[in-house]
């Protein structure tokens, strides 16, 4: 397994820097460091508790003499110590290495067992020692054969009528215990390191599960290409991974939008600018046959198709300059002034029967020229779709926290199915009359000033008798 994963890996090359490999390698780090950790303290723990039972069990052997004795000691004779001794000895067991040891007088008396390691012999330093006090003592001896290791003791002097007579020595060889604990730690460390392994093996699989998703999105990623957007994520279960295929469709989606309508834009675009560049041509190509009259009327007729050309590139520039952030110059304006300006200026456009319906009352924040220059190409259509008869209206107001702007005309309407079209690049109306006149930018020019201002455009048209465009801000209070 782990040789296949090895294999694996190198093929791969990359392997050792995928999220996987990393993930793992904190992982094991981590845990070998908080195994590692744990061990010597568990060792160290469990070594301290060895000991401090061995201890107890030392002070058990001690106080159990004590409660038994303890009447005889105080009322017996001097030379009874021998016989409590003998007797304590003769019925007390001792634990498994653990030795009685008996003193009268500063000498070696009696053991139990009778055999003792060297270094509790009746003749060691340790016993003679010990032999002589008067206060109860308690201590560690480190003995330097490894065999026998540390020896733990206790000693107390018994005293008879106020003198000390003996000492009750009692101690232990903590060396087997430790070595058992040693044992079942060897056993908790290999036992730990198969389950180090195994979690290794299952976190490695567990990763890479996670990770599949993402796996499938780099794939996917690495498929799309301009001429193909249509690439998705398959969506399973639920979860953060899921959330990012979905995020990513969601952004594959839009960009496939935005493509598609950038490539519209472009053929829009070319389509547009090939029919006058035709007829400029075309006029051209025949100036040298032509008389001085046709000659002036075709450099008049090539201008006027240059100057179309002219306006058709600086609404694009438009357009595409509205989407920028510093698109707006804003400043407090008054509603009515500006509503009177705009209705002189509209009037230049055509006879008409135009009408000053409404002049709304206040100070509003927006960009005056961008304004103007909406209402301006609102009025134009009007003009283009209304005859001399026909009303046009202008107005505006404050709503409901809204300015309002509107355009009202009695001309030949929008059939339903094309009222939300025309606000699109280069469409018009299937019922438009002269759909050579106009590029089809004018309505999407309003939008564009409109939302730049967070607003929109509502439109109310009715075949025949005429349509409302009217211009919807939120009102700014403040710069
Ligand atoms: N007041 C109106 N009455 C009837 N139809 C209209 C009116 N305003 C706009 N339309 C329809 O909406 C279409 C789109 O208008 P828009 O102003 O975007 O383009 P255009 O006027 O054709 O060209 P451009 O404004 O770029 O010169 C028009 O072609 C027309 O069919
Ligand atoms: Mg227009």
């Amino acid at each position: 397994m782990i040789k296949f994963l090895i294999k694996k890996c190198l093929r791969e090359k990359e392997c050792f820097w995928e999220a996987r490999t990393r993930v793992l390698a904190w992982y094991a780090g981590l845990t070998a460091l908080f195994i590692g950790l744990s061990i010597p303290i568990f060792t160290e723990l469990t070594i301290i508790q060895v000991d401090r039972r061995v201890k107890e069990d030392l002070l058990e052997e001690i106080e159990a003499f004590v409660q038994i004795y303890s009447h005889d000691i105080e009322n017996n004779r001097e030379e009874d110590i021998a016989i409590i001794f003998d007797h304590f000895l003769q019925y007390k067991i001792p634990g498994d290495k653990t030795f009685l040891i008996t003193t009268i007088n500063g000498q070696f008396y009696n053991s139990s067992p009778l055999s003792l390691p060297q270094a509790i012999s009746r003749n060691s330093p340790l016993i003679k020692n010990l032999a002589q006090t008067k206060k109860p003592l308690r201590g560690k001896n480190l003995i330097t054969d490894s065999q026998v290791g540390e020896i733990l003791y206790k000693a107390e002097p018994i005293a008879i009528n106020g003198q000390v007579r003996g000492v009750l020595i009692v101690a232990n060889i903590p060396e087997g215990e430790r070595r058992e604990a040693f044992v079942a730690i060897l056993i908790v460390i290999k036992v730990l390191l198969v389950a180090f392994i195994l979690a290794l093996i299952s976190a490695w699989r567990m990763v890479g599960k996670v990770l599949n998703p993402i796996r499938t999105l780099i794939n996917t990623a690495q498929t799309i290409s301009e001429t193909d957007l249509s690439q998705r994520i398959p969506i399973r279960g639920r979860g953060e991974t899921a959330e990012l295929a979905q995020a990513f469709n969601k952004m594959m989606n839009r960009l496939e939008t935005a493509f598609k309508s950038q490539q519209q834009f472009l053929n829009d675009v070319s389509h547009e600018l090939r029919t006058p560049i035709t007829i400029i041509r075309g006029h051209l190509e025949l100036l040298e046959y032509n008389d001085p009259q046709e000659k002036a009327e075709t450099i008049s007729l090539v201008l006027d198709e240059l100057d179309r050309m002219g306006r058709f590139v600086e609404e694009l520039l438009l357009l595409a300059k509205a989407e920028r952030k510093d698109f707006l110059i804003l400043e407090e304006v008054d509603l009515s002034e500006l509503t009177g300006k705009m209705y002189l200026k509209m009037q230049g456009l055509g006879e008409r029967q135009w009408q000053l319906e409404s002049q709304g009352e206040g100070t509003v924040i927006l960009d005056r020229q961008w304004i103007i220059q909406a209402m301006m190409n609102l009025a134009h259509n009007a003009v283009k779709f209304t005859k001399s008869t026909d009303i046009i209206a202008l107005g505006s107001s404050i709503n409901n926290g809204q300015v309002n702007f509107w355009i009202r005309d009695t001309g030949i309407g929008i059939p339903p199915q094309d009222q939300e079209r025309i606000f699109e690049r280069f469409s018009r109306s299937s019922n438009n009359p002269n759909t050579s006149r106009g590029a089809g930018l004018g309505l999407s020019i309003v939008s564009a000033i409109a939302k730049s201002h967070h607003g929109h455009v509502e439109l109310f048209s009715q075949l025949e008798k005429g349509s409302i465009f009217t211009i919807l801000i939120p009102i700014k209070t403040k710069l």
